[in-house]
């Protein structure tokens, strides 16, 4: 089937986070027309359940099909990636692209042979993460820990809000003082969210640590599963789409701006 130039790729996430996948591939495609959609009514996601997420995540990417007719879709979340990736495959009718947590990198470059998954409660207590921890680092200490907290300080900073530095040192201790945190070489930024705040976490690491996330793994996926496919010959202004606008939506334009996305409009 031919695309058309000006169809878009379609971005998903519960809030900001999936920008954290959408830089990379704005460098890896230049001229492709983006939407990017935040379900700001159904955020945060890490705290809901996975019911929840596997009814809400399909049937949004359904209607936002229906209304922007994207060459591919992402979803640039790793909690609704974890959840509801196959969910969405059976139900849309365009490939799909998900966010995996970086663990196969981590496992491959961890000296110490303990590294840690960060990310949303939902996402570190998914079977898919203990299958990838089990295939990739069957020889690695693998510690977890979910915070919500740190998904809205990325949010905060995104509306150019002062910051908390503790959200950050809070994080990162509910690894390191875990059994074996102390030998911790390498985290696994599995929450999209979070490489928007890896400044900041970087800042309240005790000593220095790597910092995983899968942006530009996600960026030769989606090159790939676009090669051969005409794109527009210069970049035009992309477009966000929330499906609550509020005034806290509004504070972020600057940052939107920064990412190519000119125009806020509601689902
Ligand atoms: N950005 C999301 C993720 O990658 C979810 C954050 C949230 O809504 O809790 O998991």
């Amino acid at each position: 089937m031919t695309v058309a130039s000006d169809a878009p790729i379609l971005f998903f996430d519960s809030g900001v986070g999936g920008l954290s996948i959408l830089a990379p591939a704005r460098i890896a495609l230049p001229t492709a027309p983006i939407v990017y959609a935040a379900d700001s009514a159904g955020f945060p996601y890490g705290t809901k359940s996975e019911a929840e997420i596997a009814a809400r995540v399909p049937a949004l990417l359904g209607r936002l099909v229906e209304r922007y007719r994207p060459r591919l879709a992402v979803i640039a979340c790793n909690t609704a990636s974890t959840i509801a990736l196959q969910h969405v495959r059976a139900a849309l009718d365009i490939p799909v692209a998900g966010t995996v947590p970086a663990i196969k990198p981590a496992a491959l470059q961890s000296k110490s042979r303990v590294f840690g998954v960060l990310g949303t409660d939902a996402t570190v207590r998914q079977p898919y993460v203990d299958r990838l921890a089990a295939e990739h680092g069957a020889d690695c200490t693998v510690l977890r820990h979910g915070s919500a907290a740190l998904v809205q300080l990325a949010e905060a900073k995104l509306r150019g809000e002062p910051l908390d530095p503790a959200v950050a040192r809070d994080a990162l201790s509910g690894l390191l003082n875990q059994p074996g945190g102390d030998r911790m070489d390498t985290v696994v930024l599995a929450c999209t969210h979070f490489p928007l705040v890896e400044a900041e976490l970087a800042a309240a690491a005790p000593r220095p640590l790597a910092f995983l996330h899968g942006g530009e793994g996600i960026a030769r996926r989606i090159a790939w599963l676009t090669q051969g496919q005409d794109w527009p010959a210069s970049p035009a202004p992309g477009t966000a789409v929330f499906t609550r606008l509020d005034q806290g939506i509004e504070l972020l334009r600057p940052a939107l701006a920064g990412y190519g996305l000119a125009r806020i409009e509601a689902l």
